[in-house]
């Protein structure tokens, strides 16, 4: 039983007690109904609060339970709060702390409902690609107001109780308790005066809802969430939901929710954007790092190199109030760092998204040096210097010597071997990488490289700074290009082959674009810089003299094509513009290196182009999860979320292959094998796919 029972005199109390958020899970929803019964059956209780134990009143339907049977279980959670309503006795809901999605319309089946400030107030279905569906659609514009109600369902948004409160004419709450700390006491007198009061007991259900526009309000709000959401089908069922409300008898209304309700549940929308919701939280979880591990304290941090990407990431640490020291060769590049810091800053104060009073308290936390001799206190360093190992060796020695024991020295190396990062030092245990993404302050994704000997303190210390900077942080192994790289070089290889083979750079982007990226390998390489791609196959061709690639993006390279940096890439640009033009000379140069390699191009269909882009990623993610570079496939997805632009409604590309059936996938790699223009020991399907075909698994 997950809710307790409890008898104050003549109020008797429900509290849910399911941690960590009082999801309403079948035992929990049992132990509602039961402690409903008991309450009912004692003629010396009068009244009934129902609260949350712990640090939510309730989270919502338990999203841990969805597809199971358990799910739709009686009772569900249509007819608890039917029983809510249909008691004889009044029920007080008692919120504080997190009160969302069933969890609120848990509340909005009671007959009253005290708040303590400060509580998040939201039905956040929306962004699992549901609606609500107890209620939340038909219940809220009754208390709150037809526009108050569906903007909060389709941004799915948290709203604080005390803004809620203050609201004209508001029916959402009945008393705002003083605080926190007194909700409870507060809620069990005033159920005790309404249990005092005779006559019928209020339903939210029986309260009207109009809207005095009507039928044009409701088209303007499909156009507003209509442009907002294109790949997401769950925000215009809120709004005809919330229409149905407005229109219909209220149970008409309820059935219409449901409708939408069971139908979005099985929508690949949802179903990856549920499986975002876990993967997101497994990722924190490292599986040999357990959760109580000790961090170490982290209060002042120093950053090493203030060129484009340490000044992005002392930014993190200023934004969440952690003084930050950085350190540069020479006063000229420090300078150079601030003003960028600063520009920054004030694009943000610009656009109103940064008051500039707070401006001023980050740029207070920022000190700078030229010497390490300042760095003697910094908890945590992070080197972001030049990607050059004897350069990381000078630098990682100076930190040997003069960082206080117990600090962590990070790497934000791309490319480096962290294993030879951490020899430069006598304390390898202390030392991991830290991969931000450019532009570091914005970019949610941090790659995390754990080193041989990196001491697990050291880990969890650093997935819990993440947490505070809002980074999503993934553990990588030590290999070349950790997760996201390593899977994009086999990305960008089938992008090579492509052109070889008859596509054009723009026919590629928007194959992928459409498909859902943010940006197509071609137009992303324009922007991050040809250049370094290049500098990468160079010392491939070097390493490994027998990887396959088409030489397209050489010989642009070769022509001074980096991209918008120098006005020219696989596309051309205007002066001071960013719209990729189709380049006569680019597409020129393709059918000349075909004409030389003797390639008859041939017609590529969007779907070719889409599938061995994505299942390029998929098959190096599988030889990831063999390597043991990464511990579970939730985190590649994790990676590509956020790191590289992956739609978030197709939910990473390792969710996707199991979406589509890892035995198309496979059997879609041996096709791509006998191309002759392909690379067919690459896309020999990895034998971990192999083995889940063979098995009838899928990634997990
Ligand atoms: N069901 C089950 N588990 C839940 C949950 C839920 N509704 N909400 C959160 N959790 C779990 C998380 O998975 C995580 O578990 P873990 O520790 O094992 O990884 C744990 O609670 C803590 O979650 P967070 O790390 O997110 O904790 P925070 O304190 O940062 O945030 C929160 C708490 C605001 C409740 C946040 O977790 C959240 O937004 N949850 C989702 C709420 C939601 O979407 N509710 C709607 C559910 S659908 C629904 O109600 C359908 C109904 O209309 C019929
Ligand atoms: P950058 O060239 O813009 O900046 C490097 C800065 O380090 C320069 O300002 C330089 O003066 C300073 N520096 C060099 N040697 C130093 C030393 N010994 N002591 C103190 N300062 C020194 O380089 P960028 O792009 O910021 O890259 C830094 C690191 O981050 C590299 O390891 C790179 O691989 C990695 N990285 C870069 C990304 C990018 O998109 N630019 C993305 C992720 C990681």
């Amino acid at each position: 039983m997950t809710a307790e029972y409890k008898v104050l005199g003549d109020v008797a109390v429900i509290t849910l007690a399911n941690p960590p958020v009082n999801g309403l899970g079948y035992a929990t929803r049992v132990g509602i109904t039961e402690g409903l019964s008991k309450a009912l059956d004692d003629g010396a209780v009068k009244a009934i609060v129902i609260t949350g134990a712990g640090k939510a009143f309730s989270g919502g339907a338990d999203i841990k339970e969805f597809g199971t049977p358990k799910a739709i279980q009686d009772p569900n959670l249509l007819s608890v709060i039917l029983a809510l309503e249909h008691s004889t006795k009044p029920v007080v809901a008692a919120i504080h702390s997190v009160c969302m999605g069933g969890g609120l319309e848990l509340a909005l089946g009671c007959h009253y409902r005290v708040a303590a400030p400060g509580t998040s107030v939201a039905l956040p279905e929306v962004k699992l690609g549901l609606l609500p569906g107890a209620g939340g659609t038909q219940r809220l514009p009754r208390v709150l107001g037809v526009e108050t109600a569906l903007n909060m369902i389709v941004s799915g948004e948290a709203v604080k109780s005390e803004v809620l409160a203050s609201l004209p004419g508001q029916k959402l709450f009945d008393k705002l308790a003083a605080s926190p700390e007194s909700l409870f006491d507060e809620a069990v007198e005033f159920a005790k005066s309404v249990a005092a009061k005779d006559g019928e007991l209020p339903l939210v259900r029986n309260l009207p809802c109009k809207h005095p526009q009507g039928d044009a309000y409701f088209q303007f709000a499909r156009n507003t969430v209509g442009a907002m959401s294109k790949n997401y089908p769950a925000p215009l069922k809120c709004v005809d939901a919330v229409e149905a409300a407005t229109k219909r008898k209220f149970d008409e209304g309820m059935a219409e929710e449901r409708r939408h309700f069971t139908n979005l549940m099985f929508t690949p929308e949802s179903i990856a954007l549920r499986h975002l919701f876990m993967a997101e939280r497994a990722a924190s979880r490292i599986p040999d790092v357990p959760d109580d591990t000790p961090q170490r304290p982290i209060k002042t941090v120093g950053v090493i190199g203030a060129g484009t990407m340490g000044g992005g990431i002392a930014m993190n640490f200023l934004n969440a109030g952690i003084p930050v020291t950085i350190l540069e060769m020479k006063q000229e590049a420090l300078d150079r760092g601030i003003a960028t810091i600063r520009k920054n800053y004030e694009a943000q104060v610009k656009k109103g998204k940064l008051k500039a009073d707070k401006y001023e308290q980050r740029m207070a936390l920022l000190k700078t040096t030229l010497s390490y001799d300042d760095l003697k206190d910094a908890d945590l360093i992070i080197e972001a210097v030049f990607e050059e190992l004897g350069v990381k060796e000078k630098v990682f020695g100076e930190l040997d010597r003069v960082a206080k024991p117990g600090a962590i020295l990070a790497s934000n190396t791309s490319t480096l071997d962290v294993d030879k990062i951490a020899a430069f030092t006598k304390r390898p245990q202390d030392v991991v990488g830290m991969h931000f993404f450019s532009p570091a302050n914005v970019m949610k994704l941090l790659e995390v490289v754990r080193g041989a000997k990196t001491g697990k303190d050291v880990l969890a210390t650093v997935m819990g700074i993440a947490k505070k900077i809002k980074k999503t942080a993934v553990v990588s192994g030590v290999c070349d290009g950790f997760i996201g790289n390593r899977m994009i070089e086999q990305y960008s290889r089938q992008a090579g082959f492509l052109l070889d083979e008859g596509a054009t750079p723009q026919q590629v982007d928007k194959a992928i674009e459409k498909f859902g990226f943010a940006m197509g390998p071609f137009r992303m390489g324009d922007l991050a810089g040809n250049d370094i791609g290049w500098a990468i196959r160079k010392r491939r061709a070097v390493e490994t003299p027998d990887m396959k690639y088409s030489r397209t993006a050489d010989k642009l390279c070769e022509l001074g094509r980096f991209g918008q940096k120098t006005g020219a890439g696989w596309y051309d640009y205007q002066p001071g513009k960013r719209d990729a033009i189709p380049s006569a000379l680019v597409n020129k140069m393709i059918e000349d290196h075909r004409k030389e390699l003797g390639i008859t191009p041939r017609k590529i269909s969007d779907e070719e182009i889409v599938q061995r882009l994505v299942y390029a990623l998929v098959n190096e993610g599988a030889h990831i999860l063999e390597d043991g570079i990464a511990s579970k496939s939730g985190d590649i997805d994790m990676v590509y979320l956020t790191g590289y632009g992956f739609p978030i409604w197709r939910g990473g590309p390792m969710h996707y292959a199991n979406q589509v059936g890892l035995y198309n996938v496979a059997e879609a790699m041996k096709r791509f094998a006998k191309n002759p223009r392909d690379d067919a020991d690459f896309w020999q399907p990895a034998p971990l796919i192999r083995k889940l075909v063979a098995e009838g698994r899928q990634f997990g």
